[in-house]
């Protein structure tokens, strides 16, 4: 995302795939905890099949030992504060695991810019174990800086993404052993935290969280860079899961308040806090993510030629850049192609379409007699429970995302096709709200009511009211531990290097019921 990515504790704004939006924050646990009796270390260490071996073999098969069920952390923690600590040494592991394993590129593909949109790879390499030090080591465990005169390089609000390439940043090699000096204090000082500790960063170890969803965003943002580089093999590709022949679909979210947001949820950033009742009319809304067949339709029909389906800004932006088709898409003859880690492949019909602007997700849904969904429905489409009358964590219940419900985590290097999810139905019936694509909404980036940020200003704030919008569900490089049905990503609206697409809304006509 744009949004939750880049954001660093000093640092940017941006998203786990980002863009924009959301970049870095948790809400710390509450839970009360006694302070462990061996380490996590010790106990990784003398298992021989490492939590790092494991995941390299079976990157999928780790998320769901470590995912457990998120949504009661507190009780877990309370109940075994030794296996809580455990769990966060494996879930970091499996992190620092994706950032290893995007950088394993030669040097100069790792020093280049590829995008003044981007950061060098070896920024973001560096910097994730920078904003680790700062937020575990400095802020949460009380130690003295291990470099400090690295540390404004790594701020990401201290330097503009276009900027850093002419830092004196770290080599790759000395960005690997800085990153992993500071991982081996940061599993000591988790050893040695009472996560009972009533601080806010330390309270059922909040940071951790914090850092981990860090480094996942980051992932997200370095395929989002490889993507860019147009340089072939250096991204695991994979197969989807074949999607079902079914027609356009939409289904019907009836009228009433739900709840929408969360004040429990302990992975929950300070943006999707508090928990707040909202009542919406009746609305209609994509069973599926708008698919490259339909968003083909609407390029076919001289959509990108028509100012009567664009925004004014939008028509601006698509004359101004001379947009013509969705980001690394090329026609050749009658035929759509798309260019996609370095390789050219014919546009796959059934897939959701991907690398689009807001205002293109705004003209396509104006063409196609209906508009984008706002934040709230959204997030009553995808994760409230009419009849239980409570908020779902997911679209399938509160259960940790498994491979038969969303495409998540980088199990394929693609978004799956429309259908390939029937088992991770939202109660209404839409599909795929999590996973594949990144969902632009038509809402402003705004605080709720109640809202108070924490742990620092730069993480959401400062970007209310300056014209970002919403994105809504976690891409298929988005980790399942960074994102739920209340998560919050934010972009520009001409954004399209993110992994993001769109579903569309409509009201009721007169006399539907
Ligand atoms: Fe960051």
């Amino acid at each position: 995302m744009s949004g939750a990515q880049e954001r660093s504790p000093g640092g940017e704004a941006r998203t786990p795939a980002g863009t924009g939006g959301a970049e870095e924050r948790i809400i710390p646990d509450r839970g009360r905890i006694t302070p462990a009796r061996g380490g996590a270390r010790e106990r990784i260490a003398a298992d021989p099949a490492t939590a790092r071996e494991r995941i390299a073999a079976d990157p999928g098969a780790a998320e769901e030992r470590i995912a457990a069920d998120p949504g009661r952390a507190e009780e877990r923690i309370a109940a075994d504060p030794d296996a809580a600590k455990e769990r966060i040494a494996a879930e970091l592991d499996a992190g620092r695991g994706r950032s290893l394993r995007y950088t394993e590129v030669d040097d100069e593909t790792l020093v280049r810019q590829h995008s003044p949109l981007m950061s060098p790879l070896v920024w973001d390499l560096a910097h994730v174990g920078n904003y680790e030090e700062l937020w575990v080591l400095r802020q949460a465990d009380g130690a003295e800086a291990l470099r400090p005169e690295i540390d404004a390089m790594y701020d990401a609000f201290a330097h503009p993404r276009a900027e850093r390439p002419e830092l004196p940043l770290l080599a790759p090699d000395e960005a690997r052993r800085y990153i992993a000096g500071v991982r081996d204090r940061v599993l000591d000082a988790l050893d040695r935290m009472d996560l009972s500790d009533p601080h806010p960063l330390r309270a059922g170890g909040y940071v951790f969280g914090l850092v981990l969803q860090h480094e996942h965003q980051h992932a997200e943002t370095m395929l989002a860079t490889l993507q860019l580089s147009r340089r072939p093999g250096l991204v695991p590709d994979g197969v989807p899961p074949s999607g079902r022949a079914r027609g356009h679909d939409q289904v019907l979210v009836p009228a009433g308040p739900f709840q929408a947001g969360t004040s429990g949820d302990p992975w929950a950033y300070d943006n999707e806090r508090p928990a707040h009742r909202v009542d919406l009319p009746a609305f209609w809304i994509d069973r599926f993510p708008v698919t490259n067949a339909a968003y083909t339709e609407f390029i076919e029909s001289g959509g990108y030629g028509d100012p009567r389906w664009w925004s004014p800004d939008g028509w601006r932006w698509r004359c101004g850049r001379r947009v013509t088709a969705p980001l690394f898409w090329a026609r050749d003859g009658r035929r759509w192609w798309r260019r996609r880690f370095g390789r050219m492949e014919p546009v796959p019909p059934r897939e959701p379409v991907q690398h689009v602007s807001w205002y293109e997700a705004d003209a396509y849904a104006r063409w196609a007699g209906a508009r984008l969904p706002t934040e709230a429905e959204w997030e009553k489409a995808c994760a409230w429970d009419t009849r239980a009358q409570r908020a779902l964590r997911y679209p399938w219940g509160d259960a940790a995302p498994g491979p038969r419900h969303a495409n998540l985590g980088h199990r394929t290097a693609r978004p799956a096709p429309a259908g390939a999810f029937p088992e991770g139905a939202s109660p209404c019936g839409a599909e795929q709200m999590i996973g594949d694509v990144w969902e632009w909404t038509g809402s402003w980036f705004a605080p709720y009511p109640g809202f108070r940020g924490f742990p620092y200003r730069e993480y959401s704030e400062i970007f209310f009211g300056r014209g970002y919008r919403v994105l809504r569900g976690g891409s298929w490089a988005t980790h399942p531990s960074s994102v739920r049905a209340t998560f919050r990503n934010w972009d520009l609206p001409a954004r399209r290097q993110i992994f993001a697409g769109f579903r569309c809304a409509r009201d009721l006509a007169p006399g539907e019921t």
